[in-house]
């Protein structure tokens, strides 16, 4: 048997608790693994619950019980998750987790220490919810030199976006209707301004590209300033708007941003809508692939950890190797980056000669917005765009076209 422990009973903990329970014969029958969940860790009360006789409120409990084979940490935040990962780890436990935050910002430490201690780290959960995407490109994928991850790896971003897209509302609007009904957090900074995605490439590109990838070192911009002037221009470009985190490798160059997008009919991130995730991998030999599913939520989100303490059940006392290594994977500046712009100027579209005269070819378009229109340019670095747009006064907005 061996014994699990789980640390936070809030929405996925309780859900790892349930697919422990409820799959425990099919998990054992396929995976030869018996699991158990022996305490719980909250700060909270829970009377009556299945789990009142397994809480704890103090950490050293299960850290000092030799008993204790996994740990599952679904607290959220740095603190005191860090520390209790680390002291799981420093004890031989081996510890899984959906905790992008914690894994961003010391995976590289957590996995070193798990590796001195026969122990694993693992984070399935962290990017795309229940979609499998980490273990691929740790195990499936090792024989492909990858070199683009592109993914719409926020749900409530994506739930705001199909939403403004397919009601026109503005932003504010959605994203108060969004924490009405739970799909927002009250506090949705790290989601709208493009952090937990930023988060989340970065960890994946650390996976692909072998090195540590400092997600603060990540060009991120979120989507507080789209507005719905920018969905008619989408829509009248049969386009629509994406958070996208992407990130490319060519030769050793690395190179990683968040930030909206425009995304053609063509793209098969077009039709990934509402909290669903997907995530678009090119490979050398694999070629396209995507990964595709929900992003978010307890069931999912659990499963995707108890698959990882399965694994990490399954390799107790040699522990799974690490998935990067320690050193730093220095980015390139996106502002050496090309690709075609989206512009929205102040002004008549009969009189565009002025944008034709600061990006050169560009092809107008008019969604029947007064007063303004857009144009798309040739394809350019973010530098000269910058430069392009600053010989312009009358500037509104742009987004980049993918
Ligand atoms: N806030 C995250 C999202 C939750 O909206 O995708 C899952 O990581």
């Amino acid at each position: 048997m061996v014994q699990v422990a789980v640390l936070g009973y809030g929405t996925v903990g309780s859900g790892v608790v349930e697919v422990i329970e409820t799959n425990h014969d099919s998990i054992l029958a396929k995976a030869g693994v018996d699991l158990q969940v022996k305490y719980v860790l909250d700060l909270r009360e829970f009377p009556g619950d299945p789990i009142e006789k397994k809480l704890v409120h103090d950490y050293d409990v299960i850290v000092n019980d030799p008993e204790v084979d996994i740990v599952v940490e679904v607290m959220g935040g740095t603190n005191p998750a860090y520390t209790f990962t680390k002291r799981a780890l420093e004890a031989g436990k081996s510890v899984c987790t959906s905790n992008k935050e914690l894994v961003a910002r010391h995976g590289t430490e957590l996995q070193q220490i798990a590796g001195e201690h026969h122990a694993s780290y693992l984070f399935e959960a962290s990017c795309g919810g229940g979609i499998p995407i980490i273990r691929p490109l740790r195990t499936s994928l090792t024989a492909d030199v990858i070199d683009e991850i592109t993914g719409i790896l926020n749900g409530t971003t994506n739930y705001i976006l199909s939403k403004m897209i397919d009601e026109g509302l503005e932003f504010e609007e959605v994203l108060r209707d969004a924490q009405q009904k739970g799909y927002a957090e009250r506090n949705p900074e790290a989601d709208v301004e493009g952090h937990d995605a930023c988060r989340k490439i970065a960890i994946l590109s650390s996976l692909a590209y072998g090195k540590c990838v400092d997600f603060t070192d990540i060009y991120t911009e979120g989507i507080t300033r789209i507005t719905s002037a920018d969905i008619q221009y989408a829509k009248a470009m049969k386009k629509t708007i994406k958070l996208l985190a992407y990130s490319s490798r060519q030769e050793n160059q690395v190179m990683a941003m968040v930030a909206p997008y425009l995304v053609d009919k063509n793209d098969p991130l077009y039709a990934v809508n509402g909290v669903f995730n997907a995530i678009f991998v090119h490979g050398n030999m694999l070629g396209d692939a995507m990964f595709y599913g929900q992003g978010a939520g307890k069931e999912a989100t659990a499963s995707a950890v108890v698959g990882d303490v399965i694994e990490e059940a399954q390799m107790l006392g040699k522990g799974v190797v690490a998935s990067w290594s320690p050193e730093k994977q220095v980015l390139t500046d996106v502002s050496g980056t090309s690709k075609r712009f989206f512009v929205r100027v102040k002004g008549s579209a009969a009189d565009s000669s002025a944008a034709e005269k600061a990006f050169g070819k560009i092809e107008v378009v008019d969604a029947g917005l007064a007063q303004e229109y857009g144009f798309v340019t040739e394809c350019m670095t973010e530098a000269e765009y910058e430069d392009r747009a600053s010989k312009m006064e009358n500037v509104l907005g742009m987004l980049r076209i993918r």
